[in-house]
């Protein structure tokens, strides 16, 4: 129920000018956002890669209504790549990408041109690009604008959510060789005609697709903070005889960063997802109805005078 009232909040207007208006103390964005420029997304990668911990990073923004945002969008992305490419840090840290913040609501082919270019960019400096995975009503197009890309970039990743009935079959089908699929629970509020509705259905659909996944050729991006997936993932990938580096694990930005770095320490390769930008809203939101529990500390934040 809090759930649904936090990730409504998450869609509302009025709420993201409420909250944004609000003396939210800067700790709480800090938190889970590594700042709103190019400059601030470099340091945070240069200060994981310190720590041997791979990045993503998602400039924040979504729903884009109009080609002039869906290139700025794409323009920040080229920005990001040559700067970390500059830096020496592109080996450490790859992008993803909103297809709904280059355009894919109001032109398909235009947000596959603009994700054409970032992959290029991204090629150029040696990295990688991953295609975010939005609500149920874009899963097709997701998939169909990345099998495209792949065409030229067969590094090209997307994410499937275990949520979703569909993604046990959608994980056969994409296990095959090169293919980057991250793999979450997924975080939209979405029907039960399409979606399991019970945690413990979401869990165990996770384990049958990191099944598929291990089994297969592709490679498998585990994004999860959840400790039991974690372990399964680590003994499938033994009972398939994966090496450390032919799969990795995921997990966001300031979410169990202890585990981030135990993880990397024992060997395995762990991306931390880092969005950045000065579109924080949404993505706060959807964080805070992940767990609830969380909503005391953003209250404490709200109230805060510093
Ligand atoms: P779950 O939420 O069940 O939590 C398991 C355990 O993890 C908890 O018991 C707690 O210990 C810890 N934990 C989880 N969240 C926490 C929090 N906020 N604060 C503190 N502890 C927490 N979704 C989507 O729909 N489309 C997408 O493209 C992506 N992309 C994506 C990339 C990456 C790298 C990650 C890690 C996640 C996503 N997600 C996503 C979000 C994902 O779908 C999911 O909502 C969250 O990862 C939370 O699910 P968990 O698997 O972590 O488990």
């Amino acid at each position: 129920m809090l759930r649904s009232v936090i990730l409504a909040a998450a869609r509302s207007k009025k709420m993201e000018q409420f909250v944004g208006a609000a003396p939210i103390s800067r700790s709480l964005v800090k938190r889970f956002v590594a700042g709103k420029t190019t400059a601030e997304a470099v340091a945070v990668a240069r200060e994981l890669a310190s720590k041997n911990l791979l990045a993503t990073f998602d400039y924040l923004g979504e729903d884009t209504l109009d080609a002039e945002q869906a290139d700025a969008t794409r323009d920040e992305y080229v920005r990001l790549l040559k700067a970390l490419k500059a830096e020496g840090l592109s080996h450490m840290a790859e992008v993803s990408v909103k297809l709904s913040a280059l355009g894919q609501m109001f032109d398909e082919e235009s947000a596959f041109a603009r994700a054409h270019e970032i992959a290029s960019v991204a090629a150029d400096a040696g990295t990688t690009v991953t295609a975010d995975m939005e609500d149920h009503t874009t899963t097709d197009s997701t998939i169909a604008t990345v099998e495209r890309l792949r065409e030229d970039f067969p590094s090209f990743g997307t994410v499937l959510q275990t949520y979703l009935r569909r993604t046990e079959d959608d994980s056969k089908a994409l296990a095959y060789k090169d293919s980057r699929i991250r793999l979450c629970k997924g975080a939209y509020n979405e029907p039960e005609t399409v979606a399991y509705q019970r945690k413990l259905d979401v869990d165990l659909s996770y384990v049958r697709c990191i099944n598929a996944l291990m089994a297969g050729e592709g490679y498998p991006m585990l994004a999860t903070h959840d400790p039991r997936l974690v372990e399964i993932a680590i003994d499938r990938a033994r009972w398939y005889d994966r090496d450390p580096d032919s799969f990795e694990f995921q997990m966001l930005y300031g979410i169990r960063p202890t585990e981030h770095e135990r993880l990397a320490n024992e060997g395995y390769r762990m991306r931390v997802y880092v969005p950045y930008g000065d579109q924080w809203y949404g993505y706060l939101m959807r964080r805070l109805g992940e767990r609830p529990s969380n909503m005391m500390f953003f209250a404490r934040s709200l109230a805060s005078k510093s």
